[in-house]
């Protein structure tokens, strides 16, 4: 059971988003689905929460509009990235509000709820509880106006919204009411015990996410505010006028749409989620690994639901070096992108440049164009091309397969495969580039283009067909669309759904290679190559866009 972190259905996904959490998540899905395992990816538009009420607010919409707007550009973009989901669902769907209303009185009949009065910030105006990021005024410490209610741009200190002078809505610039409101809390404090035990031994973690979150434990947690007074959210059974906090609902989601997806094929989603016969592995970005490391287990465990086996995450994207910004015009979206693109390019760019560290990546112009054209093209695409060349110039229909270079690509397959299970997706790209790269040494030593007759340019080029066979399997997780033409090409049917659990098998039965050959020259029309060079007048206007051209 693969998840990746549900996108905020308030606006467009650029560049950046998938490189931490869809591109690996979708990556990791492939790769087992070739090796023939039962793997689902599960995502979906995460529709509450304050920000997408104030934005609906702001623009005279209602908030459905908005997410359904939202909803549909974002599974667009993300599809036309080729990403794959099994399935891709929304947090405003019945069936979700239910098993979050459900979540929460299982909580409360375990003694995990309690309530408490709590001061607010409310705008009668726009009926919404303001968070501190929707409050502006007058900084308490250097006196500079229009400062949001979380922290000062002139001084750089951090406060809260109560502390500021002359409190306005952002909204609508009206003066907020105090109020106090009775809400529920989750009493995250009572599991600090367990949590830690889990974060110790029962869960997969980087030493470095696994360091930073038993530090917040021994810090000591707090009980978790999770209901809001806004109109806009899942409503809480025993609390009128209050909707949940879109933390409590949104991770739900995992559960909810594996329910929805299950239903549909006639599993039982609690095989997975309840009774833990399942592996689940979330993928996420930095900022919330608090709410999957600390909330979202303590909520799963006061359910008596599956904890997550693994938790993957990893940093942000930068553009040319510069944060990426929507209101300072410094960002690419996604659909700007593809529209330029090809989409396995960049994620090419991001498969062979984003690690497993929580260190953050940059996009490059340059060295996007260098990646793509010296290396996707001029290994792994060149080395592909010259192959299937030969073959036809040649007209080579059998040979021995060399031993030794089997050996070596076995040696290669399983490198990848356990690069893969340890989350090191760059490494295993680097492998297919390996792979390639030891092809094209093999032709420039043996140089069979000189007596394409003779018994050792055949062997040679079988030898080099059987590498080019693995790269259209083990590229297919970061390049399906290409590595499926490169299939058809060779002659590996659709019908080999596992197409991992046969790789070894194929590259050293010579039945299929001279199969595989076959089907290359019975191609009458000359086959084209896979890629395209990125071209330098496309990144020039590319940097003149993002230069405010
Ligand atoms: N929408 C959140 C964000 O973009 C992520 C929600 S992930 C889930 O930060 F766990 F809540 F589903
Ligand atoms: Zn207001």
């Amino acid at each position: 059971m693969i998840t990746s972190a549900l996108p905020y259905a308030n606006g467009r996904l650029h560049i950046g988003h998938i490189r931490s959490t869809y591109l690996p998540a979708d990556i990791h899905t492939r790769y087992l689905k070739n090796k023939g395992e039962k793997a689902f990816h599960v995502c979906g538009t995460d529709e509450h929460g304050t920000p997408i009420l104030a934005s609906a607010i702001r623009s005279g919409k209602k908030p459905q509009e908005i997410v359904d707007y939202y909803h549909k550009i974002i599974k667009q973009s993300l599809e036309s990235t080729l990403i794959h989901f099994d399935i891709f669902s929304r947090t405003t769907k019945k069936h979700h509000y239910k098993l979050a209303q459900e979540f929460y009185i299982a909580a409360k009949k375990e003694g995990y709820i309690d309530y408490r009065e709590v001061p607010i910030l409310y705008c009668e105006k726009d009926r919404i509880a303001l968070p501190d990021r929707l409050v502006v005024g007058t900084c308490p410490y250097c006196g500079a106006e229009n400062q949001y209610g979380d922290h000062c741009e002139v001084c750089g200190r951090t406060y809260n919204a109560f502390q500021l002078k002359n409190p306005r809505c952002a909204i609508c610039n009206s003066t907020p009411i105090i109020k106090h409101s009775r809400h529920a809390f989750f009493k995250l404090s009572e599991l600090s015990d367990k949590l830690r035990d889990w974060v110790k031994n029962g869960v997969k973690l980087t030493k470095g996410v696994r360091e930073h979150v038993l530090h917040w434990i021994r810090e000591g947690l707090q009980d978790w505010d999770i209901t809001r007074d806004i109109v806009w959210g899942v409503s809480v059974p025993d609390l009128p006028n209050q909707v949940f906090y879109v933390w409590w609902d949104a991770p739900i989601g995992y559960v909810s749409f594996t329910k929805e997806l299950f239903d549909n094929l006639g599993l039982d989603w609690r095989h997975i989620w309840v009774d833990e016969n399942g592996y689940i592995v979330h993928y996420i970005g930095k900022d919330i690994i608090y709410h999957h490391v600390l909330f979202w287990p303590a909520m799963l465990m006061v359910n008596g639901f599956s904890l997550p086996n693994e938790i993957r995450v990893r940093g942000f994207a930068t553009l040319e070096g510069q944060k990426m910004s929507k209101s300072r015009g410094h960002v690419i979206d996604l659909e700007e992108f593809v529209e330029i693109w090809n989409p396995e390019y960049l994620r090419f760019y991001w498969g062979i440049t984003t690690s497993e560290s929580l260190d953050d990546g940059d996009f490059s112009l340059r060295e996007f164009q260098a990646k793509i054209n010296k290396v996707l093209i001029g290994e792994i695409g060149n080395f592909v091309n010259r192959v299937i060349q030969l073959i036809i110039r040649g007209n080579i229909s059998k040979g021995s397969i060399e031993k030794e270079y089997v050996m070596n690509l076995i040696d290669k397959i399983d490198k990848y495969e356990k690069d893969i299970n340890n989350n090191k997706f760059d490494e295993a790209l680097n492998d297919v580039i390996e792979v390639a790269g030891i092809g094209n040494k093999l032709l420039s030593d043996r140089e069979p283009w000189k007596n394409l007759n003779s018994e050792k340019a055949k062997n040679t080029l079988v030898t080099a067909h059987t590498m080019v066979v693995a790269i259209s399997i083990l590229g297919d997780p970061y390049l399906p669309v290409s590595c499926k033409k490169l299939r058809e090409i060779i002659g590996i049917g659709n019908e080999t759904n596992e197409l991992l659990l046969n790789l070894k098998r194929l590259i050293q039965d010579e039945e299929f290679i001279s199969h595989s050959l076959g089907t290359i020259l019975n191609r009458k029309t000359k086959i084209k190559p896979l890629f395209a060079k990125v071209k330098e007048s496309d990144i020039n206007r590319m940097r003149h866009k993002l230069q405010g051209g």
